[in-house]
């Protein structure tokens, strides 16, 4: 069985790619109905619809509230038949209705091994901070920023000399391997948020 999914991006959607290449590969357990971006100029709708993904944009501007621009995301992820939902560079907040919705599927991918790191600026906070592991972490999406239980994490080390950018783009290397490995996961049932799987989350060492 094929779980339908949808990605949420705001930007490049580099990600998002590697999703949908990843459930291109024969067996995969998920495949993608929808790539939905709230921002109209984002790079990675042109990227989805090269590879014969539907696409849909919720311009987050053209609504008067936040509550308001969920309920149309929410219906826009029904509409599309998506049983899971991924963010992928999506650059909105999401408000606790759509998630609890959503709850145990919904999935985020964040460029810190959290909880260290939240929010943004995370390579150059964590050269800043001096620590020597720097990484990726796969979580389920609940009401905080950055928070809800992880489903899988990959380190990678930092270097000497390392700058935002050479670290950047280390950690999205190790990105593009762990948050297809994690759809896998919860798409074949691996990894869930509840009782009632075996919950082996996948790891990788950088
Ligand atoms: C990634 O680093 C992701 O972890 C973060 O935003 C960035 C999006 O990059 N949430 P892309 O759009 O997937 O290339």
């Amino acid at each position: 069985m094929s779980v339908p999914v949808a990605i949420l991006i705001s930007g490049r959607g580099s990600n998002m790619l590697s999703l949908v290449k990843a459930c291109k590969a024969p067996n995969f357990p998920a495949h993608i109905v929808q790539v939905i971006s709230n921002r109209p100029q984002a790079q990675g709708l042109e990227a989805a619809r090269a590879h014969g993904i539907d696409t849909r944009i919720i311009d987050h501007t053209l609504f008067a509230s936040r509550p308001a621009f969920d309920q149309a995301l929410g219906e826009a992820l029904d509409q599309a038949g998506a049983r899971i939902a991924c963010l992928a560079g999506f650059m909105r907040l999401l408000g606790p209705q759509l998630v609890s919705a959503w709850h145990g599927r919904m999935i985020n991918i964040h460029p810190s091994l959290l909880p260290a790191f939240k929010g943004l600026d995370t390579h150059e906070r964590a050269l800043k901070a001096g620590v020597r592991q720097h990484g990726c972490t796969v979580h389920f999406v609940s009401a905080g920023m950055d928070e809800g239980p992880v489903i899988g994490q990959s380190a990678v080390p930092v270097l000497p000399g390392d700058t935002p950018q050479t670290l950047g783009k280390r950690v999205l290397a190790a990105e593009h391997r762990l948050y297809p490995a994690c759809l896998r996961a919860l798409a074949q049932g691996d990894v869930c948020l509840d009782s009632g799987c075996t919950t082996t989350a996948p790891r990788e060492q950088g």
